[in-house]
C-alpha cells in the first residue's frame, strides 16, 4: 500500500520495501509483506547454499544445471514485475583472489540476471563490491548491462563504509577517515570513491543506478549532498538507523528524517531491512466474525519490520504538499530544453502565455518602473511632465501594462512606445491596446529596435530580454543598438545583470545528453529544471552588462577563468558540468534572478541552464577545478567556448560555435 499520495506527484518514492531472506516459496514471502502494507520486496532468487561448480557431471562430462531458482509459475509475471526486485546472491566475489570463487560468481551472476530479466524484474540489487577492488566485478555487470532490455541494476552501496562505522567515537575514526588506498591513492572509506569507480568501469550504464545502505551513522552534509547528482534509486534503510522513542517505537533522527525526506522528494523509494529491534505492543488480533458464513478468519501475524514502515510512512505524509510553482515544475524536472532564440525565431502564442503567467516577474518590473518615475519626475512636475517610456521587445504587452500600472500608482503621465519585432506578438498587442483603451498613450511599432528610427528620445527604456544565463538571448547587442534613442541622461530597466555559473554532478542530465550519439549535444547549452542535480560549489560571478553601455568601444565579447574549491567535508565528487543562472538589477534595489542564493521567490519564467563536459571530470577531496568561460561574437552570430584545466584538462568545448550558437 503506497506510503501516501502528495498531490501531483506521482513518484516511485511512495512505494516502500522490505528485503526479504531466501524462502523457498517467495509467493508466501511476498503474500506476507504485501499483507504488512508493503509494496515489494527485495528478495533472493537463488538458494544462498548454490555454487555452479558444484553442479553434477554427465557421463559426457558436461555439467548438469540443476534449476537454480523456483519456477516462474509462482507468481503471475505483473507480481514479477511490481513486486519482486531481485537480490543477486550475496556471497559473490569476482574479485577474489580465488579463481574458483570468481568462476562461480560470475556464473551465478549471469544466471541470477538473465533469470531476473526472464521474468521481467524492474530490478535486480547488486552485493556491494570490495572496497577500490571491483575491476572483474565491474567488467562482468558492464557484460550484462549490455545485454539488458529495460530491467534496471542497483549497486549496493553503504552510505558510511563498515570500517567508519565500527571506528566511530573511538580515536582511529580520524586515521580511517583519512587512509588512501596504496594503489589508486584514493580514499578508502570514502563508499562514494567505491561506487564512482565501478560506474566509471561500466561506462557511466544508464541502466546502473546505487542503492545506498544507511545506518546509524551519517556522513558530513556535503557529503551526503553530492549522492543527490547520482543515480540512486533506493535506499536501504536498516532497523539499526532507528531511535526508540518514549513510548517504545522506532523513530529516527533529525539528520535521518531529513536525509528521508530528502530521498522522497527526489524519487528514491526506502527499502527496510534487518531484524525487529523494537518489541512494540500489538494491537489484539481481529476477533472472528460470528456472521461470517464460517469463513476462514485468517490472522496475519504481524510483519516484524511494520512498525517501521509505519515511522516512514509518517514522514512521507507529513511532508509539505507541492506548492502551485512545484507542481507546474514537476514535468520539467531533469528535462534538457533547447533554450529560446527570441531574436532569431519568432516566439510561440504558447511560450509568451506561459510568460505571462509570472505575475512576480511583472510586479518586480512594476516596482522598478515606479521607483524610476518617482526619481525622475519630482512631485512638483508632475503635471507638467511627460515621461517617455519604450518597451523594447514588448511581446503581448505585460511590460506595458506593468508600466502604466506603475505611472498610475505614482499619478506620472506616460507616453508609451511598444517596440516588438515578432508580427504575429503585434497583432495581439494592437487588439490589447484597443481593448484596454490605451490607443492615446501607446504606439504600437513593428521593429527591430536595433533598426528604429524613433521619433523622439526615451526617459525610460524598459526590455526583458533575459535568458537563463543573462546575456544568451542575445540582450547586450539588442540594447547596444536601442540606446541609440535613450536620453543621454536615461534610465535603462534592467541597468545590469550578470550571469553565474557553478560545478555540478548530474548524471542524468549527462545521460541525456550522451543519448543523442554525438558531440554536437555535448557543445549545446541546455534550459533545464535542476532536481536530481547536486551544486558542488557555490556559483560564481562570470559576465556583467551595464546598460545604457557607457563604454567609448563597445565590446560584448567576455573572458574568465574561475576556480571552484569543494567544501572540505565533501569529499571526492564527478562534475558533469555546470549550472548557469543570472541575477538582473531592474533598477536600484529592484532585482530579478534564479542564482540560487539570491533567486527571487515563486518565479517560474526561467530554469537554470546546463553548460555539458564531454567526459565527466573526477574532482579528488581538497582539489581546485579551473573552468574557463568565453562570450564570443561573430557577425552573425554569438556562442560560449568552455573548458576544465584543473585538475585535469578537458578540450575546449563549442570552438568557433560549431555545436551550439545564437543568431543575431
Ligand atoms: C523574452 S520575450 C519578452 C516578452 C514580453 N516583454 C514579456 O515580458 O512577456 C522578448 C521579446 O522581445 C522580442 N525581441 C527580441 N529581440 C528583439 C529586437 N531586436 N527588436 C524587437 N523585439 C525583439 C521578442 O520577439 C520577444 O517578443
Amino acid at each position: 500500500m503506497p506510503l501516501g499520495q502528495r498531490q501531483g506527484d506521482n513518484g516511485e518514492a511512495r512505494y516502500c520495501g522490505a528485503e526479504a531472506a531466501f524462502s523457498s516459496d517467495i509467493q508466501q514471502s511476498l503474500s506476507f509483506a504485501l499483507g504488512g502494507s508493503f509494496d515489494f520486496i527485495v528478495a533472493p532468487l537463488t538458494d544462498p547454499v548454490y555454487r555452479p561448480s558444484k553442479a553434477q557431471q554427465d557421463s559426457e562430462g558436461s555439467a548438469i544445471v540443476p534449476p537454480f531458482s523456483g519456477s516462474d509459475l509462482v507468481l503471475s509475471p505483473s507480481q514479477w514485475s511490481s513486486h519482486i526486485v531481485g537480490k543477486i546472491s550475496t556471497w559473490l566475489d569476482l574479485d577474489s583472489p580465488d579463481a574458483l570463487m570468481r568462476s562461480d560468481s560470475e556464473t551465478t551472476l549471469k544466471q541470477e540476471a538473465g533469470w531476473a530479466s526472464h521474468l521481467s524484474l524492474q530490478a535486480c540489487l547488486l552485493p556491494t563490491p570490495r572496497p577500490l577492488s571491483c575491476g572483474n566485478y565491474a567488467r562482468c555487470v558492464n557484460q550484462v548491462l549490455q545485454g539488458l532490455s529495460n530491467m534496471q541494476l542497483w549497486l549496493r552501496i553503504p552510505l558510511v563504509s563498515p570500517a567508519m562505522e565500527a571506528a566511530q567515537g573511538t580515536e582511529n575514526e580520524d586515521l580511517l577517515f583519512l587512509e588512501r588506498d596504496e594503489i589508486t591513492g584514493r580514499f578508502k572509506n570514502d563508499t562514494w570513491e567505491w561506487w564512482n569507480m565501478f560506474r566509471t568501469l561500466c561506462e557511466h550504464h544508464s541502466q546502473l543506478s546505487v542503492a545506498l545502505d544507511i545506518t546509524a551513522e551519517l556522513p558530513a552534509p556535503n557529503a551526503i549532498k553530492r549522492w543527490i547528482g547520482e543515480p540512486l534509486r533506493a535506499a536501504i534503510l536498516h532497523t539499526s538507523a532507528f531511535l526508540t522513542n518514549k513510548r517504545g517505537y522506532p523513530c529516527l533522527s533529525k539528520q535521518h528524517q531529513n536525509l528521508i525526506t530528502t530521498l522522497f522528494t527526489h524519487n528514491v523509494q526506502i527499502v527496510i531491512s534487518g531484524d525487529c529491534l523494537h518489541q512494540v505492543d500489538e494491537p489484539p488480533p481481529p476477533s472472528t466474525d460470528a456472521n461470517s458464513n464460517g469463513a476462514e478468519d485468517v490472522y496475519h501475524a504481524k510483519h516484524p519490520l511494520k512498525s517501521y514502515l509505519e515511522y516512514v510512512s509518517h514522514l512521507y505524509r507529513k511532508m509539505d504538499p507541492p506548492t502551485e510553482q512545484e507542481r507546474f515544475e514537476m514535468g520539467y524536472r531533469d528535462f534538457l530544453q533547447a533554450p529560446l532564440q527570441p531574436l532569431m525565431d519568432n516566439l510561440e502564442a504558447q511560450t509568451y502565455e506561459t510568460f505571462e503567467k509570472d505575475s512576480t516577474k511583472y510586479s518586480q518590473y512594476q516596482k522598478a518602473v515606479r521607483a524610476a518615475l518617482l526619481d525622475r519626475v519630482p512631485d512638483r512636475k508632475v503635471a507638467t511632465t511627460t515621461t517617455v517610456l519604450m518597451v523594447v521587445g514588448a511581446g503581448r504587452g505585460p511590460l506595458v501594462r506593468a508600466s502604466l500600472q506603475a505611472a498610475e500608482e505614482t499619478g506620472r503621465k506616460l507616453r508609451v512606445y511598444a517596440v516588438e519585432k515578432n508580427p504575429n506578438a503585434v497583432v495581439t498587442l494592437h487588439s490589447l491596446i484597443k481593448l484596454e483603451g490605451w490607443e492615446d498613450v501607446v504606439t504600437v511599432i513593428s521593429c527591430d529596435m536595433r533598426r528604429w528610427n524613433a521619433p523622439e528620445q526615451a526617459d525610460i527604456l524598459v526590455s526583458e530580454l533575459l535568458g537563463s544565463f543573462g546575456d544568451n538571448e542575445l540582450s547586450p547587442e539588442c540594447l547596444d543598438g536601442a540606446q541609440r534613442f535613450l536620453k543621454k541622461d536615461g534610465i535603462s530597466i534592467p541597468s545590469s545583470y550578470t550571469s553565474f555559473i557553478g560545478p555540478i554532478t548530474a548524471s542524468k542530465l549527462h545521460n541525456d545528453v550522451k543519448s543523442y550519439a554525438d558531440l554536437a549535444h555535448f557543445e549545446t547549452a541546455y534550459v533545464v529544471k535542476f532536481h536530481s542535480v547536486a551544486r558542488l560549489a557555490p556559483p560564481q560571478p562570470v559576465f556583467t552588462f551595464d546598460h545604457p553601455n557607457l563604454e567609448t568601444l563597445m565590446d560584448n565579447k567576455r573572458y574568465v577563468k574561475l576556480k571552484f574549491e569543494l567544501s572540505p567535508d565533501t569529499g571526492s565528487a564527478l562534475v558533469h558540468g555546470f549550472g548557469g543562472y543570472f541575477d538582473a538589477v531592474l533598477y536600484k534595489d529592484v532585482h530579478l534572478g534564479i542564482e540560487p542564493s539570491t533567486a527571487t521567490p515563486n518565479m517560474f519564467s526561467w530554469f537554470a541552464i546546463f553548460f555539458p563536459l564531454r567526459k565527466p571530470i573526477y574532482i579528488p577531496a581538497g582539489s581546485v577545478l579551473e573552468l574557463h568561460f568565453w562570450r564570443c561574437v561573430g557577425p552573425t552570430k554569438v556562442w560560449y567556448e568552455w573548458a576544465v584545466t584543473a585538475p585535469s584538462v578537458s578540450p575546449v568545448h563549442n570552438v568557433n560555435g560549431r555545436s551550439y550558437w545564437v543568431g543575431l
